[in-house]
């Protein structure tokens, strides 16, 4: 493969470009070696004169003498400035890649041979073809060199090149290369025939298919892994056997992995890969990251799928032609690292699908994605015409962890769906939905709407009786699942999306003296759970020992349980300081917008989120490394990237953290979706752990157990730097808290439509108490009443304005998430 480099073209006289470091050349020039020059004076003197010597240290030559000092000074002074200034305007290569099709060559195999005349002959072309682009256009000064990769064969016929074009020029102006006008310049350069109406063209005389053409910034290591003679571990496979498995299979313990395969299949096919299991260090793909690309060289546009974290289940991908590269890299290994996989070639499917649906009503068949159980490449289409005997019956559509909605004015992020001209909006969810389309003839088209390959999908069909969707005696859930009707308001969510649980009338049982027997647990023990205070009142007899009271190490029965981890010890042995884990059940010392500054160290599990240095968002320390905050303060790309990223640890006043970390990964949940807000919650692993010596002042919140709703009367806090009020232009500088109480869900519902059972509501009916921006990923902490400890039964998520009457703050239901949040942090259980 190094000989790759022998179909290099470059403009001056060949560099090792792969290398280019800061070297600064100085033309430094020999001073003249002048000799002051004596200059006769006056006449000759008399012999006696003339050997009387004439003294040194008179006034001309002290002034010439002077003079050479300071040239010499000068030009000294000017050799450094020069220095420096050729140091601080260092060089830098910028390198890009892509690819275009030659339409009028025909492919041979030798073109796959790096040293054939063949290859050779092309890559020259090329490379003076690019070298001729670039040399006359803006960028003329900077270009350096154009080397042609891979000569491949495509479906659409001729070449298909893949390239890379470095160019170099001082570190300062490197703003001036936006990727879109490196690659306009040779999109420009292609002549096409507005008669013709075809998107061939001639570039500098080569017939180059327009649509065809992608350049993309890329990175030096890849540049020098691909073609340079830093290669590593790349390998390349052709493939052409059908039905057969080509094996791919890399690891290490230690060192370094930068691996490219490069899969090439028969022309006309399709490249599956399927990945057993992949061992990497989670970071975000920061430092490791495994990435599938729809190319031969990694062209960033051309990515199909990215792995970031280790897995063990079974994942596979299809390409859209007959090329894959797989890009693995672990530059820094600690332990195993590798990936286990192996690729077939596929013939390509035509996704169009007639379908006769039967007359009984039930599902009776299934559909999937594109290349189903693989996930569905970019731009990939399927339709399906549905027909049912009857005009009464329409199509059902039982769509498994999958949902769709009406599309709205933002695009779709998971798969675009049009069924019968109107058009809809899929998003994974936790869950099964139907969906029913009340016609016999329904037509159905799915697009992927997203950059990357996307999960695939499994929707099971059939007929419906359109004046009765649900069987007799069933209730018809909002997520179209129909559920026996004595399941409904049973207090449990059978609809998933709790629509069987809302507008239910529940009766409380009353609170009076009668409701509560003498020696009932709740009389007398410190806690009022009556809400006019029954059972607390004429307590004579000391508190029993019972399970709400702290039993201290020698016998002594504490009145109330939230003696126990309240930060203050008050058993004479400790006992009730002794193992508390999360939530110390402190109350409330005191009390966003509407809210009040809090005391310092009350709110110990609150932390600051900063992005490039700026307060953006809040979260919860719920371990010694790990923090919850919400999804939707780490979408898209730049926020997504853990890098920026600094977490600020039991702080009070912005800025004085007590304890501050770079966060090293972010995690955010796979069903996340940006217009709904739906699963907005994300974990972060801090890159450092918290000291066990700031446990004053640091301290997590208790995880409640899953499933659990927040039990009346058990008081809740907002908290956070966010704006006060929704008017103010920055957030407040001391943490502020304020009490919120829940909102029935069927209220919620009534005032925003969409509330899942992810999320749930909290505020003050007159408004005024709530969470704002920049509270986001923050805590909702509310007070458990049976021990005291500081549950996280909320984050802040999103809201109509802030503080608005009738219009609650929403937050993720912390509750619904716990075995998710358990699989990425096991020490919790
Ligand atoms: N999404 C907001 C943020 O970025 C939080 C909004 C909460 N709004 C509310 N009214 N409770 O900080």
């Amino acid at each position: 493969m190094d000989k790759a480099m022998s179909g290099v073209s470059s403009k001056p006289a060949d560099v090792n470009i792969s290398n280019i470091s800061i070297q600064v050349v100085s033309a430094q020039g020999k001073l003249p070696g002048r000799r002051p020059q004596r200059k006769p004076i006056g006449k000759s003197r008399p012999k006696k004169q003339i050997k009387k010597k004439a003294p040194f240290w008179n006034v001309q030559s002290k002034i010439l003498l002077l003079t050479v000092f300071l040239f010499i000074l000068a030009i000294t002074a000017w050799t450094l400035l020069w220095l420096y200034i050729n140091k601080t305007e260092s060089k830098d290569a910028f390198y890009f890649v892509g690819m275009f099709r030659i339409t009028n060559i025909e492919f041979h195999p030798e073109y796959r041979q790096k040293e054939s005349r063949e290859f050779l002959t092309v890559a020259q072309t090329v490379q003076q073809v690019v070298n001729l682009v670039y040399t006359t256009s803006a960028f003329s000064k900077f270009y350096k060199q154009s080397v042609v990769a891979d000569v491949s064969n495509s479906s659409k016929g001729g070449l298909l090149i893949h390239f890379w074009v470095v160019f170099v020029m001082p570190h300062a102006k490197g703003h001036i290369f936006c990727e879109d006008c490196v690659a306009a310049v040779l999109k420009d350069s292609i002549q096409t025939n507005i008669i013709n109406r075809t998107s061939v063209g001639s570039l500098q005389g080569l017939a180059v298919d327009m649509d065809s053409v992608v350049l993309n910034a890329g990175l030096r290591s890849d540049y020098s892994s691909t073609i340079g003679s830093d290669k590593g571990c790349s390998r390349h496979f052709y493939a052409d056997h059908l039905s057969r498995c080509y094996p791919l299979e890399i690891s290490a313990t230690s060192g370094r992995l930068m691996c490219h395969f490069k899969l090439v299949a028969l022309v006309g096919h399709l490249i599956r890969l399927s990945i057993e299991s992949v061992q990497i260090e989670a970071d975000n793909c920061v430092m490791d990251s495994l990435a599938i690309y729809d190319s031969l060289l990694p062209i960033h546009s051309t990515v199909l799928y990215r792995i970031c974290e280790p897995t063990r289940t079974l994942l596979s991908f299809v390409s859209t032609n007959n090329l894959m590269l797989l890009t693995f890299k672990a530059p820094q290994i600690r332990r195993l690292s590798g990936i286990r996989a192996y690729f077939e070639v596929i013939p390509e499917q035509k996704c169009e699908n007639n379908v006769l649906v039967k007359e009984i009503t039930g599902f009776e068949g299934k559909i999937s994605s594109p290349y189903y159980p693989s996930y569905y490449p970019p731009k990939s289409k399927c339709t399906w015409k549905f027909q049912t005997p009857l005009s009464t019956l329409g199509i059902a559509l039982k769509f498994h962890n999958y949902s769709i909605a009406k599309k709205s004015v933002k695009g779709c992020e998971h798969g675009w769906w049009e069924i019968n001209e109107h058009m809809y909006c899929g998003s994974y969810v936790d869950h099964q939905t139907i969906f029913r389309v009340p016609s016999h003839l329904v037509h159905i088209q799915l697009q992927c709407s997203s950059k990357l390959s996307d999960k695939p999908l499994l929707v099971e069909y059939g007929s419906y009786n359109i004046s009765q969707p649900c069987p007799v005696g069933s209730f018809r859930c909002s997520s179209g699942l129909c559920i026996p009707q004595a399941q409904r308001c049973d207090g449990v969510n059978d609809c998933f999306d709790e629509s069987d649980e809302l507008f239910c009338v529940t009766l409380k049982p009353a609170c009076n003296a009668s409701s509560f027997r003498q020696h009932d647990p709740l009389v007398c023990d410190g806690f009022r759970d009556c809400e006019d205070g029954q059972d607390e009142q004429n307590c004579t007899q000391s508190i029993p020992c019972n399970n709400r009271t702290f039993k201290c190490g020698n016998d002594i029965c504490f009145r109330k349980q939230s003696a126990k981890c309240d930060g203050a010890v008050d058993c004479p042995d400790g006992s009730d300081e002794a193992g508390c884990s999360c939530g110390g059940s402190w109350p409330a010392l005191l009390r966003v917008t509407g809210g009040a500054d809090t005391q310092e160290g009350a709110w110990p599990w609150q932390v600051s989120l900063h992005f490039l240095g700026s307060a953006y968002c809040g979260a919860s320390v719920i371990s010694r490394e790990w923090l919850l905050s919400a999804a939707h303060c780490f979408h898209g790309n730049r926020l997504s990237d853990p890098t920026p990223w600094t977490a600020h640890l039991g702080m009070y006043v912005q800025g004085n953290a007590k304890f501050t970390s770079p966060v090293k990964r972010i995690v955010v949940h796979e069903y996340y979706n940006s217009q709904t807000f739906d699963y907005d919650i994300a974990l972060l692993q801090l890159s450092v752990a918290w000291p066990d010596t700031l446990k004053q002042l640091i301290q997590p919140i208790c995880i409640p157990p899953a499933g659990q709703k927040v039990h009346s009367g058990e008081r809740c806090w907002v908290t956070g730097w966010g704006r006060r009020h929704e008017a103010d232009n920055k957030g407040s500088p001391v943490l502020q808290q304020a009490e919120v109480e829940l909102f029935d869900q069927t209220v919620c519902v009534s005032t925003y439509g969409i509330i899942t059972s992810r999320m749930l509501c909290a505020g003050v009916l007159s408004g005024k108490r709530d969470a704002c921006r920049g509270d986001s990923g923050g805590p909702l902490s509310c007070r458990r009443k049976s021990d005291g400890k500081w549950i996280l039964a909320g984050i802040v998520s999103w809201g109509h304005g802030c503080g608005r009457p009738n219009f609650p703050g929403v937050y993720t239901r912390v509750s619904n998430f716990v075995p998710w949040i358990h699989k990425y942090v096991p020490s919790l259980l």
